[in-house]
């Protein structure tokens, strides 16, 4: 196994303690992305590396039609447990790239903190393909403030010493948004910045920090 495949594997692995772990998004962006695309209250939603759920049953809530496709079987069974109240929500085991989707089939596709596992060249030309004319695409991504506080710049300080390929701070979604075959397909209609503050005790912030891949 390559190591990119190992880490991006770990996610399955550790799929309950992920979810613990991880936060959700600010219902800001929720509402952005949905009033930028413009969808219509029957559209279709895709969220892309689903993982357990968290980014699709946001987006469900508000009542639209949303699939979850993520490749690991064990995060989509912890995502389809945590929906079981809701119809409009429906889950998928996949790889994005090579799975079936019908073209022109969504309104609108997200991926939380997942488009730079995917292979760019693939995945930014099948988004393409199975949005309706005129479908939008919203990546986004939660980060670290490591500048923040100074219990932060600590942590950081920390990551640098024993972990130096840590943090990444925004290299990773960097990289998949400055994408060439991105600029291709899709023209950048907005980018955001959303800031929150969260209170962690040292359990919460533990786990955080083992959901890292
Ligand atoms: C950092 S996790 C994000 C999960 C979830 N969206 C969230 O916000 O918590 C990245 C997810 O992308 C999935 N993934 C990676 N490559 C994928 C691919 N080619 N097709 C589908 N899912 C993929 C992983 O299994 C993992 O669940």
């Amino acid at each position: 196994m390559t190591p990119k495949k190992e880490l991006r594997d770990s996610f399955d692995i550790f799929s309950k303690e992920y979810d613990e772990a991880r936060l959700e998004y600010p219902e800001e962006l929720v509402d952005d992305a949905l009033k930028i695309s413009g969808i219509p209250k029957d559209g279709k939603i895709l969220d892309v590396g689903c993982g357990p759920g968290k980014a699709t049953i946001q987006f469900g809530r508000r009542g639209y039609d949303i699939l979850g496709l993520d490749i690991g079987s064990k995060l989509i069974g912890v995502a389809r447990q945590k929906s079981a109240d809701f119809r409009n929500i429906d889950y998928k085991v996949g790889v994005f790239e090579t799975t079936y989707l019908p073209l022109k089939e969504f309104d609108l596709i997200i991926s939380a903190q997942s488009w730079h596992w995917l292979n760019p060249y693939l995945s930014n030309r099948k988004a393409n393909r199975i949005l309706n004319d005129g479908g939008y695409l919203a990546l986004f991504w939660n980060f670290e403030a490591f500048e923040s506080s100074e219990f932060m710049s600590n942590l950081k300080k920390l990551f640098k010493q024993y972990c130096p390929d840590f943090p990444k701070d925004y290299g990773d979604a960097n990289k998949a948004t400055e994408h060439p075959t991105l600029k291709k397909y899709f023209k950048p209609v907005k980018e955001k910045i959303y800031s929150r503050d969260f209170d962690f005790n040292t359990e919460g912030i533990g786990g955080l920090i083992d959901s890292y891949s």
